[in-house]
């Protein structure tokens, strides 16, 4: 089995018999048709196919017919002899000798030319192929996969396809489901796509990320899925929120999102632009009361969206991962005291500090200007020459 092959991931129902009918079938050697819309996977689960088929330790060769000119189809499909064309200097195997024995996964099956519809269905009905330029038609033995996204029954009736060769190809017919029906899933692949990237693999989705993801169409599927997260990932400090997903997404809504931002999302933009907050920071910018705000941060740094770092009698929320190397930068000797009093008496003012010290009230201010500042020493509310400031409470 090929180990180079990516993982099928997904848990939902439909995915789950979906790939239960892929692997029954490719233990027979019937040729299999992949449908599904552009990104479902079509190609994956023809590898899916090989590996499992008896195949598996044969080639697994994929062509997209529709990357290769017209001119040049036949010839890459079938080889050529020596001197059948200008240019054609000696004789070049085609891809149906190189996947001999094993599978062929005829990709965009709707773009092969009529022309070469009939040499398609010739290998699938007797097993032989004609070289360009040869008179001698040669065995083969391939198993064929193939997929498209459009309609062939559609198009035979507008005579585009060869109706016999539908037939051919469609031994057993595979539909892929839309990622949009697939539930969960579009969160743990959401999941994976980041963890597959060592540069993003610490990063986590938010509730409202995660809201999204689900709420939305998807027309792309799991490519577009891919592209979403990881662009989305870029510029996401830690967690992934709405906001970060939601100018990668070009398609439509399949239910209304809840687009209003929530207080997470919100608590996390404030902690983005500012590096790391503390609960009393945070308060000011915030209408919710303390406890509510207190009772998300906390959910928040046990499921990982934020960290916690606790310095000295500080408490710093972030979503910067690298925050605990790069400890906030260190108090003078008087600020140390400074808080010393503040934990003793509950309260400290710029003029008991002053004196306590004996420093001019000036440079004592400016000394708790420095603890506020990074918000180790909030006011307590009070004004004019009353005023004073408290330990943030936590
Ligand atoms: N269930 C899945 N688990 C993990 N990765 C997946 C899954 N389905 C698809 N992918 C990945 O998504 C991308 C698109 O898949 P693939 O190329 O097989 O789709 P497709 O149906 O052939 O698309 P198109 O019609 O556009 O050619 C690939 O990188 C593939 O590995
Ligand atoms: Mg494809």
């Amino acid at each position: 089995m090929a180990i180079s092959t990516p993982k099928i991931i997904g848990n939902s129902k439909i995915l789950l018999v979906t790939k239960a009918r892929a692997k029954k079938v490719a233990r027979s050697d019937l040729s299999v048709l992949i449908t599904g819309e552009s990104g479902t996977g079509k190609e994956l689960f023809a590898r899916f196919i090989h590996d499992n088929s008896p195949r598996a330790r044969k080639p697994f060769v994929a062509i997209n017919c529709a990357a290769i000119p017209e001119g040049l189809l036949e010839s890459s499909l079938f080889g050529h002899t020596k001197g059948a064309f200008t240019g054609a200097d000696a004789k070049k195997d085609g891809i149906f000798v190189q996947a001999n024995g094993g599978t062929l996964f005829l990709d965009e099956i709707g773009d092969m030319p009529f022309s070469l519809q009939a040499k398609i269905l010739r290998v699938l009905q007797e097993g032989v192929i004609q070289p360009v330029g040869s008179r001698t038609e040669e065995k083969v033995d391939v198993r064929i996969v193939s997929a498209t996204h459009r309609d062939l029954i559609e198009m035979a009736k507008a005579k585009e396809f060869r109706e016999d060769l539908i037939y051919r190809l469609e031994g057993f017919s595979l539909h892929l489901p839309a990622l949009h029906d697939r539930g969960h899933d579009i969160v743990t692949l959401a999941r994976t796509f980041l963890k597959s990237r060592k540069e993003f693999s610490n990063k986590s989705l938010s509730r409202d990320a995660h809201a999204l993801l689900m709420a939305y169409s998807w027309p792309g599927n799991i490519r577009e899925l891919q592209n979403v997260i990881l662009a989305a990932a870029v510029e996401a400090p830690m967690t992934v929120g709405g906001r970060h997903l939601r100018p990668h997404m070009k398609g439509n809504m399949t239910k209304p999102a809840n687009t209003e931002t929530s207080i997470e999302d919100r608590l996390l933009a404030s902690m983005e632009n500012k590096g790391r907050m503390t609960l009393a920071q945070l308060r000011a910018n915030f209408s919710e009361p303390r406890s509510t705000l207190h009772r998300h941060l906390m959910k928040m740094s046990r499921d990982g969206t934020v960290q916690r770092i606790t310095y000295g009698i500080t408490v710093w929320f972030t979503t910067d991962n690298n925050q605990h190397i790069t400890p906030p930068t260190t108090l003078s000797d008087r600020q140390t005291q400074a808080l010393k009093i503040a934990k003793a008496t509950g309260r400290i003012t710029r003029k008991q500090f002053a004196e306590a010290i004996g420093i001019s009230i000036s440079t004592a201010g400016r000394e708790l200007a420095g603890l506020i500042e990074r918000g180790m020493l909030v006011p307590d509310g009070r004004s004019g020459k009353w005023s004073g400031y408290i330990l943030p409470s936590l």
